[in-house]
């Protein structure tokens, strides 16, 4: 007998190649096993996925999914006995119902040199070690709710639809609670859609996935990359799936009409228990640059909108990154620069802040007479302006027009 493990990586290594070859793979699956059959040998082969010949030909066996008695058993081997009793595995199991072997052993292996292991210290391994995630949280910036000022109301739906259902398993178990299925996430450009993406990322930590243009540009397999993504997000479910810039993917040069397909699938929730408990949560400049079949069919439930922060916001961003600066220039009136700043966007602020204190060391570096404070911002708030309506008068007229939009929110 001879014995072909890990099938499915010599499939990936045949079907990463930049030009098509597709079915040769087949072809050398049947030939292999007409050669076998022929000369009265055994082929065994284990792979996560049986491609048609097998499937066809082959006898099967599915390795059913780990159960919290499997998952005892598996860590047991690497526990010393009283730090197995303490563990709760159906809490652990709930937690991450989808880890393989390697990764109960890998977590075991770690956890019982730390004599006070207990499930809450397992499930933290679980979550710091992105076990699941295709995101390096070390990678993103870190933000939490606290850094975006004037989307309270965004923030309050998304604690209470996606993230409490996600975190909180005993109340989610015992209520039955799902996190929203299709969330989509909408304002003009520079009010935090992303930002939001990256507080999430830090929040869920191993049960957040990201799809965004990197993806695109980066790989020859878009699909297969995506198709990973949401497998390892129902893998780890419930899980996110953050789409970010969805209008952008789907208008994408090649009018990615295969992700479009997929994401109406997963979102009609037709497939299995697992998949209906991932969200897909979809960022856009406008919702009506996504397709429509998408917000027509009712498969995004929750719609949010990002806006233009009002003065109020636009004071506390302000205060925010001013006031923890030296004396000399951060003393600078907020109340002042907040009214003169209307209709910019939270990244202009920013932008905005860094111009200002630019000015401002330029002035000192230089012996100039020092200006007041909020004077070097308010310079720097008018160029932020000037470039905008210079940018606005060259743009397509689709994103003048969601600029508009914005304006007008306030
Ligand atoms: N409401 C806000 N409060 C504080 N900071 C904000 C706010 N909105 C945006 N910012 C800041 O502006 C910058 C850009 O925001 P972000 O990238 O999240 O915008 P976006 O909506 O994703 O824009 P785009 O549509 O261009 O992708 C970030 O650094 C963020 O911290
Ligand atoms: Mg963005």
């Amino acid at each position: 007998m001879v014995i072909v493990d890990d099938l499915h990586l010599v499939k990936d290594i045949v079907e990463s190649c930049d030009y098509q070859r597709r079915h040769l793979f087949n072809a050398v699956i049947v030939a292999l096993l007409s050669k076998a059959h022929a000369a009265g040998q055994r082929l065994a082969f284990s792979t996560d996925n049986a491609p048609p010949p097998l499937a066809n030909r082959a006898h099967t066996w599915d390795i059913c999914d780990f159960t919290p008695a499997d998952y005892q058993a598996i860590c047991s081997a690497y526990f010393d006995p009283a730090i197995a009793r303490r563990l709760d595995f159906g809490e652990i199991h709930r937690f991450a119902p989808n880890l393989n072997a390697h990764q109960l052993r890998k977590a075991s292996v770690w956890l019982s040199h730390e004599l006070g292991a207990d499930t809450a210290r397992f499930i933290e391994y679980l979550t710091t070690h992105n076990l699941a995630s295709n995101v390096e949280i070390e990678e993103v910036e870190p933000v939490d709710w606290n850094d975006l000022r004037g989307v309270d109301d965004v923030i309050e739906a998304l604690e209470a639809k996606i993230a409490l259902p996600l975190e909180d398993r005993v109340l989610a178990a015992e209520l039955g609670l799902k996190p929203k299925r299709g969330v989509l996430l909408a304002g003009p450009p520079g009010t935090g859609k992303t930002t939001i993406g990256r507080a999430l990322a830090h929040r869920l930590k191993s049960k957040f996935f990201l799809i965004d243009g990197t993806m695109i540009a980066g790989s020859a397999n878009f699909y297969s990359s995506v198709n990973r993504v949401f497998e390892a997000a129902k893998r780890n479910a419930p899980a996110i799936v953050f789409i970010d810039d969805a209008d952008v993917i789907f208008e994408g040069e090649h009018g990615e009409r295969g992700l479009y397909r997929y994401l109406l699938t997963m979102l009609d929730g037709l497939e299995s228990e697992s998949a209906g408990r991932v969200c897909v949560m979809m960022t856009a400049m406008e919702a009506s640059s996504l397709p429509a079949a998408i917000l027509r069919s009712g498969r995004v439930e929750l719609w949010l909108e990002t806006r233009l922060p009002d003065e109020a916001a636009r004071a506390s961003i302000f205060r925010d990154k001013i006031s923890c600066l030296p004396a000399t220039i951060g003393a600078a009136d907020v109340a002042v620069l907040a009214a003169a700043s209307r209709g910019l966007t939270g990244a202009d602020l920013k932008a905005a802040v860094e111009d200002g204190k630019l000015l401002f060391a330029h002035d000192k570096a230089n012996g100039k007479q020092l200006k007041a404070p909020e004077q070097y911002f308010l310079a720097a708030i008018e160029t932020i302006r000037r470039n905008r309506r210079t940018y606005t008068k060259k743009k397509r007229p689709q994103l003048t027009e969601a600029l508009s939009i914005g304006f007008k929110a306030e």
